[in-house]
């Protein structure tokens, strides 16, 4: 087996609590394209960002959702499958490792697969609001038209009616649970970032902020460079799921 895989195998093992910061790359193998690699959703159409932005939701709600339906393949949400990346991750917990997963990602797969301490840093499709009345709605209801709007019936007995907004952490809004991802480096003795470019604030201080904590164990699993790769004890430049099956065969 390759140093990098003896490598990551006794860190692993030596681990009590880990620390795991995941982007679209862990999504990747189970057919979720990413955002910057080629053919990734960026990369494709860069003007795909501005209207993922809160600014244009709240300026043309009746145009957003039919984009960002689009865009994240909202149809398919429960069509997708947790690879063995993520199986993996859930796995270490069963062995009883603690294991805090952090994620970008929106696809809800960690939760699929099984891990159970997980934070959604960008929020997840799978719910919305209703930014009037506050009403939560789930992806049923959001599926159901193709602009979601509010049904719930107020004292006149009229329909709210008002758009909803999805619980997606837009451009614009604030990430979700970023203190409780540095309190959980100040806890960990491994840090895992897996599938991320590390291209977004404020995910992108977390490499400088983990280097700076004595005794924490740095790990990146990633196809591409990063700017951050030096700041990590071990970088391995390959495909998760691929990686993962290898060292658990
Ligand atoms: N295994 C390992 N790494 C992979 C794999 C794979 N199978 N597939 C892709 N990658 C790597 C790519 O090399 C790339 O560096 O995953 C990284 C994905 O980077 P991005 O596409 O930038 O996605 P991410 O880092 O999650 O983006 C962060 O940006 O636009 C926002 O909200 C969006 O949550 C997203 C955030």
């Amino acid at each position: 087996m390759r140093g990098e895989a003896e490598t990551f195998i006794k860190a692993i093992e030596n681990a009590q609590c880990i620390t795991v910061l995941t982007g679209a790359g862990m999504s990747t193998e189970s057919g979720i394209p990413d955002f910057r690699s080629a053919g990734g959703i960026w990369t494709e159409d860069m003007s795909r960002m501005e209207a993922m932005s809160r600014d244009y939701y709240e300026r043309y709600p009746k145009l957003f959702w039919p984009k960002f339906k689009e865009l994240f393949q909202m149809k398919m949400t429960g069509t997708f499958q947790p690879n063995a990346g993520h199986m993996y991750l859930a796995d270490l917990e069963k062995r009883g490792k603690d294991v805090r997963v952090f994620t970008q990602n929106i696809d809800g797969l960690h939760i699929k697969a099984g891990s159970r301490r997980v934070y959604e840093l960008h929020g997840s499709v799978q719910t919305a609001a209703c930014p009037k009345c506050g009403e939560r709605y789930g992806l049923d209801h959001i599926l159901k038209d193709d602009v979601p709007r509010c049904s719930r019936i107020n004292r006149k007995g009229e329909e709210c009616g008002f758009i909803l907004k999805t619980d997606v952490v837009l451009f614009g809004d604030a990430v979700q649970h970023f203190d409780t991802l540095f309190e959980s480096l100040d806890e960990s003795d491994l840090l895992l970032v897996i599938g991320t470019s590390l291209e977004v604030a404020p995910v992108r201080f977390v490499p400088g902020e983990a280097h700076l904590i004595p005794g924490l164990k740095k790990i990146m699993i990633n196809l591409d460079d990063t700017p951050f790769d030096h700041l990590f004890d071990v970088v391995i430049h390959r495909k998760v799921a691929e990686f993962v099956k290898e060292i658990s065969s």
